[in-house]
């Protein structure tokens, strides 16, 4: 099973959380003003399902991302920001949820808006976290590309995107090889005379002791995007 399974379950069970917990704290909360008591119950129970089942979408998003990142619970860059909403997320609704399965899901009058605070929280953690998700997806915006980079210049063959390739090495690569890769601590990238699977192997696997190793960072589809960028250096 590759990356590409582990980040479709990813991103699909990531869904139940962002969904379900809004959805619940609506259930929970009409109920604690609702008068009819059957009523009352019956969205108790929706509330309760829904927080149940987004919690196990949770534990299933995050179980599939620590494969992505082969354990990495922080990363940098736009990871980094992804990482530092899911944390915090995932505790909250791992603790309110448990606390309210543990009391076979009844939550006392007094605590309702407590709770509701509490997960109304999570819900605004949990789309920070999709938002700051989608970002690492789209690789966050081309600003800062040349145009020139994006068009017809990439030649039909290749299968990375320079555009994308570039942003990534801006952010990975450029405080060790120079923002425009004529060296600094990493040597110049300009004229390597490596093909592309070298170059991609020395991404995914690093140097001991000098260059990082990106493959529990990169996608394969990012490899090959900051192959391409190399690529245009002449
Ligand atoms: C922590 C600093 C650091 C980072 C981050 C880093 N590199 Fe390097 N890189 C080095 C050093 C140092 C070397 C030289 C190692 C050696 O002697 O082979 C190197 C070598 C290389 C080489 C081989 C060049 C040659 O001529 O020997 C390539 C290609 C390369 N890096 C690409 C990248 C890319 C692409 C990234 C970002 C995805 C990256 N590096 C990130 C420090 C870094």
């Amino acid at each position: 099973m590759d990356t590409s399974f582990w980040q479709r379950i990813h991103g699909g069970s990531t869904h139940f959380p962002i969904v379900l917990v809004l959805a619940s704290v609506v259930f929970d909360f009409v109920a604690g003003r609702s008068r009819d008591e059957v009523l009352r119950r019956g969205l108790h129970v929706a509330g309760f399902g829904s927080a149940v089942v987004g919690m196990l979408g949770g534990v299933g998003a995050v179980i599939a991302g620590l494969i992505m990142t082969r354990g990495q619970m922080l990363g940098s860059g736009y990871e980094k920001t992804h990482h530092l909403f899911v944390w915090p997320a995932f505790a909250s609704c791992l603790i309110l949820v448990g606390w309210r399965l543990f009391r076979g899901g009844r939550i006392p009058q007094k605590g309702l808006g407590l709770y509701l605070a509490g997960m109304s929280l999570v819900a605004a953690l949990m789309a920070g976290a999709g938002y700051s998700g989608g970002e690492m997806l789209l690789g966050a915006g081309t600003e800062n590309v040349p145009s020139s980079l994006d068009g017809p210049t990439s030649t039909s063959e290749q299968r990375g995107s320079v555009a994308a390739g570039n942003q990534l090495f801006l952010k990975n690569c450029a405080h060790c090889h120079g923002a425009d890769a004529h060296g600094d601590e990493g040597p110049d990238l300009h004229h390597l005379d490596w093909t592309d699977e070298q170059i991609a192997t020395r991404i995914r696997n690093g140097k001991k002791g000098q260059m990082t190793a990106f493959a529990g960072k990169f996608s394969p589809q990012q490899i090959d995007d900051v192959v391409a960028y190399l690529r245009t250096l002449k």
